[in-house]
């Protein structure tokens, strides 16, 4: 019974230190937000963008207003997505985070698609 409990342990241990080996995960931002900017002389480049000097941010640097708004879903698929990303928040550089709206006609539908590194 002895050497059963020892065998238990002992894999219990092994795949315990496998978890840890496979572990991974994105890295903690350096900074608490980087507003990005398209003017390469203005800062430091970070996740594809330039981050604007932090003391010029601004609340709209953060803010988005359009998806109160429904999208027209007359089209082939029946279904309008609205993102917002970086590209419409710059607030959102660096912060992992983004979000879509999808309206849907009556038999609408969200054709296959893919998200490669989940966020933009
Ligand atoms: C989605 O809706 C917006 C707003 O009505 C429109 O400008 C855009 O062309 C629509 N996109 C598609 C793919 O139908």
């Amino acid at each position: 019974m002895k050497g059963i409990h020892s065998i238990f342990l002992a894999c219990f241990l092994v795949s315990a230190f496998a978890c840890f080996l496979a572990s991974a995960f994105d890295p903690s931002p350096l900074q608490d937000f980087c507003v990005a900017i398209d003017d390469p002389k203005a800062g430091v480049f970070v996740n594809g963008k330039f981050c604007k000097d932090p003391k010029l941010a601004v609340a709209d640097d953060f803010f988005f207003s359009r998806l109160n708004k429904p999208g027209n879903t007359n089209n082939r698929v029946g279904s309008n997505v609205t993102t917002v990303n970086v590209d419409q928040i710059p607030g959102l550089n660096t912060l992992g985070i983004s979000l879509v709206r999808i309206d849907y006609a009556p038999y609408g539908e969200n054709p296959p698609h893919t998200h490669p590194r989940g966020t933009v």
